[in-house]
């Protein structure tokens, strides 16, 4: 990504990770911070790029550390040019990718492949995850230490959970000695076969197969038993119980290394929604119910809940077309998360300041290494990504918290159209990213000029 100069001006700069909440200006000299303070002192010595930010917040760039680009082999659904594109529109200057692809990204050249994809095509900076086990088969792990050297930033099957102890605990250790984390999407599918929801009332009222919340419970605790004994990172992805928000914060509590995610659906939908059998509310896990959620909220409060992640899963409309029953799980989220999460703050149910927290230096720290690794590797996750610390890469949400939009699907840059909120009107947008000191994105609203000293 080239790297560029901006001045971001008279912006509410919010930066959780310093303690920084001030009205003022933020200079981007060659791609990497290099001040900010009260508007009018910055020091302007060469013509750059000048976004006038005014009744905006201005944010670090926000990490979303769980999306699905479906590239390769399911471009239908998705590419890394059209995912990334939708990232830069939601305020994302940076997404981590999942590998339940076409082939799996499950082998070093797999990795390199993404990246050079990234490289070309990529509107925001991209990670790789790699595959837990090869081709997602849950039989044996993969080159571990080769998917390391060639840069994923973090393991997981996602999509699917580890369902053997024994390779979830070798994945572990392996985790533990190239010091990155395991991110498991805890199911157990012997109690969810068949279903398409959350299992309780509406199901039953429904006739539809329920997943119950055990099935999440039941491997968290069996994840967090083996992150304590093994020392090594497990990160939960896409929590939806109370039951596990519990768990996770007990095990903070005993010094466990564990972290976790709730997505923006999570935290803003229940299963009541599924009654009309709209395929765009179907989603694994499934929504759950009003006290999930408030105890999700609650653990994003307090940290328990580390990072807001979108999940983001594009399908096409012939996925989501079928009936509910056989419709795909997923929801097309990188260009709602920030108004849908906004309505939290809205609403009162949760601070400004918090949020943006769950959406840069939360993730970012997910990620960043805790210590050494025995590889060294070729795309490592930047330090001070997800803050606006002097030195930090030069990336930037500016946001709107009260531009009042509908969603309209069809508008999105992502290929996917599968989102609930199709046809609201949300308060709040991203109006520019900002990546490296470029302006990846730009919303009419926002006035840029190139001033000349
Ligand atoms: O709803 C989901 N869709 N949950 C997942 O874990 C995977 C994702 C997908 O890949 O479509």
């Amino acid at each position: 990504m080239r790297k560029d100069s901006v001045l971001i001006c008279g912006g509410r700069i919010i930066d959780p990770g310093d303690g920084i909440d001030m009205i003022g200006d933020l200079l981007i000299v060659d791609g990497v911070v290099a001040w900010l303070g009260k508007s009018g002192c910055a020091p302007l010595k060469q013509s750059r790029n000048v976004l006038a930010a005014r009744g905006m917040v201005v944010a670090p760039g926000f990490v979303d550390i769980h999306c699905h680009l479906r590239d390769p082999g399911f471009e239908e659904k998705e590419t890394v040019a059209s995912g990334t594109e939708a990232a830069a529109r939601g305020g994302f200057a940076t997404v981590c990718c999942m590998p339940n692809t076409q082939p799996p990204i499950d082998t070093p050249a797999m990795v390199e492949f993404v990246k050079a994809k990234a490289d070309s095509e990529g509107r925001v900076r991209v990670f790789t995850i790699g595959c837990i086990s090869r081709g997602q088969q849950c039989e044996e792990l993969t080159d571990m230490n080769g998917l390391a050297a060639a840069g994923v930033v973090a393991f997981s099957d996602d999509g699917k959970p580890v369902p053997s102890s024994l390779l979830m605990q070798r994945a572990l250790e392996c985790g533990r000695r190239l010091d990155l984390p395991i991110i498991d999407h805890c199911e157990d599918t012997s109690l969810t076969a068949g279903g398409v929801m959350n299992d309780g009332f509406v199901s039953a009222r429904l006739r539809l197969k329920g997943m119950p919340a055990a099935a999440e419970d039941s491997l968290v605790a069996r994840d967090i038993e083996l992150a304590r004994i093994t020392g090594a990172r497990i990160h939960i992805a896409h929590v939806s119980t109370a039951r596990s928000v519990d768990l996770v914060r007990r095990a903070k509590q005993d010094n466990v290394n564990v972290t976790a995610e709730a997505t923006p659906h999570h935290l803003t939908l229940t299963e009541e929604r599924v009654a009309g059998c709209d395929a765009n509310f179907k989603v694994n896990p499934p929504l759950r119910t009003r006290k999930d959620v408030e105890e999700l909220i609650r653990g994003l409060e307090e940290g328990v809940i580390d990072a807001i992640a979108t999940d983001h899963a594009p399908h096409t409309a012939q996925d989501k077309t079928s009936d509910f029953k056989s419709a795909a799980f997923g929801i097309s989220g990188l260009e709602t998360a920030l108004a849908v999460l906004l309505t939290l703050v809205h609403e009162g149910k949760l601070d400004l300041v918090t949020l943006v927290a769950r959406l840069t230096v939360g993730p970012a720290g997910v990620l960043q290494s805790k210590g050494s690794s025995t590889v060294v590797s070729k795309q490592p996750f930047p330090g001070g990504l997800g803050m606006l610390r002097i030195g930090a890469p030069g990336d930037v949400t500016v946001f709107d918290p009260d531009l009042e939009w509908k969603v309209d699907p069809y508008l999105f840059a992502s290929k996917g159209k599968n989102n609930p909120w199709s046809g609201y009107l949300l308060k709040g947008k991203a109006v520019a990213t900002v990546v490296d000191g470029g302006v990846v994105y730009k919303d009419n609203s926002v006035r840029m000029e190139v001033r000349r000293n």
